[in-house]
Formats: structure tokens, sequence, C-alpha cells
């Protein structure tokens, strides 16, 4: 059996599905904050259930974990920042103790593959300096922003508890941005975004300057990594870091390549630069040989295919009529109607707006 936290989510639910059509039993506990994108199955099991307050007993029979649930960016970490510490440090701890003291009663090694974000390379510095660091795994990270913050914390975790128990076998996956369509979308990353606007809109805006560097991900390189991370031999990642990138875009560039792409539908989309606005100096540069040098994956998949799918997607109307009205399909929305609606007064305390 293979626990996946967030299973529900952008990346989980591709994910899970891809788990099962391997033929493996999959656990979800997920809050299905944005729905249940899953058909009944026999090998599938569904827990509504909260991370902050996991149960030992969501472990049984388990061989390996897939942690993916939490906060998922920087605008749904800074506008909750107690939720998101919350989630992604005190629930990653508690979970990995609880795997680790399974793996120990079992006395069988239980894998634990951490989702991680290449946003832990991102800290404030001079432009000049971001535009030629390329980071790797070797560098040291110390993120700042709430989100990259805690997902750098923890890593530090789910480390600390690989060194006191041998059967715990983490592994750290620093994923890029991540593009391309799943059944539980997201359109607040950047592909998906800047193909949203160019269907909308007819074009593409680009805030600040447009210099800055992001790792770029398809959504199926995600998942295949996380499959193919489940069965290397412990040796070669046990309390490895790796890396995940497809190919890192200057944000202006991507602009024009979607534009580009998308003659191919015979649309004309402008790119637009609002300099009103920027980007701060968020940009990062980010290599990811390792993980083909050391266990042969490669995340191949480019961005061209994903912008096309999403685009005849739009069109044919699977996000609605308004996808850009929804919440469902952006975290910072969704989050704020949600914590402000369920929450109240009281817990409204602790968000920081
Ligand atoms: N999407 C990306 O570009 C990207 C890039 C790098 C890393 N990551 C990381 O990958 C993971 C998955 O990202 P995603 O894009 O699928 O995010 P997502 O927001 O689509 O999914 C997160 C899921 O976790 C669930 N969840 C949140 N808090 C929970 C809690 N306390 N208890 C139980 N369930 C809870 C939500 O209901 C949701 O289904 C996250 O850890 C994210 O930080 C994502």
């Amino acid at each position: 059996m293979i626990l996946v936290t967030g299973g529900a989510g952008y990346v989980g639910s591709l994910l899970v599905h891809e788990l099962l059509a391997q033929g493996h039993r999959v656990r979800v506990v997920d809050r299905f904050w944005f729905g249940d994108p899953f058909s009944p199955h026999q090998r599938l099991e569904l827990i509504d259930g909260d991370i902050r307050e996991f149960s030992d007993a969501w472990l049984d029979d388990v061989h390996s974990v897939i942690h993916l649930a939490g906060l998922s960016n920087d605008p749904t970490a800074d506008f909750a920042p107690d939720l998101n510490s919350e989630s992604n440090v005190l629930a990653t701890r508690i979970i990995a103790e609880a795997t680790a003291r399974h793996a120990a009663s079992v006395g069988k090694e239980v894998r634990f593959l951490l989702a991680s974000t290449c946003s832990v390379y991102y800290s404030p510095a001079s432009t000049d300096e971001l535009n030629v660091r390329m980071m790797t795994e070797l560098l040291p990270v110390a993120p700042t922003a709430n989100y990259s913050k805690t997902k750098r914390m923890a890593e530090l975790e789910v480390l600390r508890v690989a060194d006191r128990t041998p059967e715990f076998c983490p592994v750290i996956l620093r994923k890029g941005t991540i593009f391309g369509a799943s059944p539980r979308m997201r359109f607040d990353l950047v592909v998906n975004t800047f193909t949203l606007h160019a269907w909308r809109k007819g074009e593409v805006t680009v805030h600040g300057h447009g210099e800055a560097w992001r790792p770029l991900l398809h959504i199926r390189d995600a998942v295949d990594a996380y499959a193919h991370l489940l069965w290397v031999p412990s040796d070669s990642v046990r309390g490895v870091t790796f890396n995940l990138v497809h190919k890192n875009y200057r944000v202006l560039e991507l602009a024009h390549w979607v534009s580009e792409v998308l003659q191919e539908r015979g649309a004309d989309i402008k790119v637009r630069r609002d300099r009103s606005m920027t980007n701060g100096s968020r940009s990062y540069y980010v290599n990811g040989d390792k993980i083909t040098e050391r266990l042969g994956f490669r995340a191949d998949r480019g961005t061209r295919e994903s912008i096309l799918e999403i685009w005849d997607q739009l069109e044919r109307g699977e996000y609605g009529t308004e996808p850009e009205n929804n919440p469902h399909y952006f975290n910072i929305a969704w989050l704020k109607q949600t914590l402000i609606s369920e929450t109240g007064e009281g817990i409204r305390k602790e968000v920081v707006v």
C-alpha cells in the first residue's frame, strides 16, 4: 500500500491515477479542498483527513509514503502563515516520525518521498547575482519567504528523523514550477496561467522586467519521477535531495513562446509588458542533472504539448465558461474565500494578509 498525502491535489490526482494504473494499492489522505477527482476503484482508499491530526492507522500495511499535502505556493503561505507552518513543517515532522516508528516496528524499509520545491533556491539577492548562479543540490540554501522557508524546514525535519531510524528512507524531490493538465487543475502556475490568459484575453501580460528565471517541469515528469523513486535501491537515494527540472525559462521568453506555440491554433496572442508591477527579484535558475546522472531519470517533456492541450481543453469548455473566476483553479482565491467564510473572526486573527 502506498500512502499519498495531498493525493487529491494538482500533482497528487494525476499521480494516484498513475499508481493505480501500475497496479498499486493506494491510500489517499486529503482534506479534498478542491473536490474529489477520483471514481471508485477497488485498490483506492480515500480518507478525508487532516495531516495535522495524523493517525498512525493511516500507515497500516504501508510500504511507501508520498507526502504532498500542505500549502503549495507563496501567496497562500503569506496569507495564512500559521496554517502554512502547521501543515508544511509540524505535520511533516509528525508524519515522518510516525512513518519511522512504523518502519521500525515492521522491521522493513519504508520509503518517504517528500514534495519539496526549487523555490528553496530563491532568496533575495541582486538581479546580477541571480542571473549568473546555477543552483545545484550542493549549494547551501537560506530561503526567506514563508512558503520556501517551511519547505526547507520540512526537508530538515525528515533528514533528522532519518538519522535516528535506519528503516526510514526519505528522498527529497525539489520540483520546478509545474505545468500541464491535471484532473484537479491549477491556473496559478505560470505556463497554465499564460495559456489561460492567452485564451481569454488574446494576450499574455508580463509584470516587471520579465528577465527572471523559472525552472519548469511537466506534471507527467513529476508523476513519473515519484513512481521511479519508489523502486530505486535505497543506498542510491536514502537521505538524498534531487532537483527535478525540465528547463529554465526567462518569464518574458516564456510569454513569447506561449504566443508562438498558439499560432498553431491560429491564435494571434500579444505579449504585453506591465512595468508598473514588479515581481521583485524572484528568480532562480536550477540545474537538474543529478537525478539523471545518478538514477537515469530525465524530465524530458517540454511545454509545447501542454500549452496546446490546455488551450484545447479550454476551447471545449472543460474548465467551464469562466475559469478565470473560479477559485478552485487558484489556490489563493480558494483559501481566502474558504478561510474567511468558514473560520470567522476568531481564526482570522491568525491570518496575516
Ligand atoms: N505545483 C507545483 O508547481 C509545485 C512545485 C514544487 C513543489 N510542489 C509541492 O508539491 C506538492 C503538491 O503540490 P500541488 O500543486 O499538487 O498542490 P495542491 O494545492 O494542488 O494540492 C495540495 C493538496 O493537499 C491537500 N491539503 C492541504 N492541506 C492539507 C492538510 N492539512 N491535510 C490534508 N490535506 C491537505 C489539499 O486538499 C490539496 O488536495 C506540495 O507539497 C507543493 O508544495 C508543487
